[in-house]
């Protein structure tokens, strides 16, 4: 990696940082309990996260890059010379790189994520690395509407989102239509999407690929409640709760709770909550979708899909969706 070179812009919308204290309690009160999972990726988080992408059993992240690498050329023919690639939710950018190195002439390359600072090295990172690459960032929610800003120096053919890793799954399927539709208004009459999406399967290869041998995802799980002790003053004992993935068929989707061992009172933030033996707090939902369903939900979006690739054992798949006309 080369050292780190300006961004050709930054643009800070200062988006509304989730309070965490207000949800946690609102979700603890409820029936169901929940914790949003947006809560997952503070710093010990994201590190947890970025070594459940390395577990033999979470096949996601490997089996995307993967189908990237190798139809990249396509993706290539179809985006066209001289697109701009918008990635959202960009993070440590790694997965773009494959699309950026196969892209022909891109007109440049903006990130888009909520975390300011990581949002500034990452971006400053690959402009270190692709010096004839247009480098920008914009710092928002990226599910709400945001000005994608304009190449300095030439006008784009089209502009490319990029939305991997399946992270659409963790939208409820009514969030993930407005996510998109939303998209589609960005992305603009010429725009098209590369979004990653699991596949349904197995059971047993899910649960695993949610409940590691290693103990890495029940430790992200357990975490949240890390948490709530460290920022909240809670007084969870973590010897009394465990982590529990299941996937619900009838949904098609893998739920991620954290269970209550015993029948307890805890305290957070001044306030208790009383626990059943057996109780659950639901934290995680990660839609699985069929290749039919998923167009279905892009076509509802204002998206028409123009090609989808999965790899050879059906577990993955990488769609190129072009705004319908
Ligand atoms: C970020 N997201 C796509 C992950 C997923 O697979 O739903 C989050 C995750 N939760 C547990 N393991 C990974």
């Amino acid at each position: 990696m080369t050292a780190s070179a300006a961004l050709s812009s930054f643009r800070d919308e200062e988006p509304k940082i989730s309070d965490f204290r207000t949800e946690a309690l609102a979700g603890l009160r409820g029936q169901p309990r929940v914790l949003p999972c947006k809560f997952f990726y503070d710093e010990t988080g994201s590190r947890l996260f970025e070594q459940i992408t390395t577990l033999p059993e979470y096949y996601l992240t490997r089996t995307e890059e993967a189908i990237l690498a190798d139809r990249a050329g396509e993706i290539s023919a179809l985006a066209g010379p001289g697109c701009q690639v918008v990635e959202y939710g960009s993070g440590a950018i790694r997965k773009a790189r494959i699309l950026i190195e196969a892209l022909d002439r891109p007109a440049g390359y903006v990130a888009v994520d909520i975390s300011r600072d990581h949002l500034i090295q990452a971006a400053e990172a690959l402009a270190g690395d692709y010096p004839d690459l247009e480098v920008h960032a914009v710092c928002t929610d990226y599910t709400t509407d945001f000005a994608v800003p304009d190449p300095r120096d030439r006008i784009a053919t089209r502009r490319l989102g990029f939305f991997p890793g399946s992270t659409i799954g963790n939208f409820e399927p009514g969030a993930a239509t407005d996510f998109l539709a939303a998209a589609a208004r960005t992305l603009g009459r010429t725009g098209a999407m590369v979004i990653g999406t699991d596949l349904q399967k197995d059971k047993e290869i899910l649960e695993a690929a949610y409940d590691d041998a290693a103990g890495v995802t029940a430790a992200f799980n357990l975490h949240l409640l890390e948490r709530l002790n460290q920022e909240l003053g809670g007084s969870f004992d973590m010897s009394l709760y465990q982590h529990v993935a299941v996937y619900n068929e009838a949904a098609a989707r893998i739920e991620m709770h954290i269970e209550s061992l015993a029948e307890q009172i805890v305290e957070v933030a001044g306030e208790s909550f009383a626990f059943a033996e057996g109780e659950r707090i639901h934290t995680e939902n990660s839609h699985k979708y069929t290749v039919e369903g998923f167009r279905d939900l892009a076509a509802g979006a204002g998206f028409e899909t123009k090609q989808t690739w999965t790899d050879e054992d059906g577990l993955f798949a990488v769609h190129y969706l072009a705004v319908a006309d």
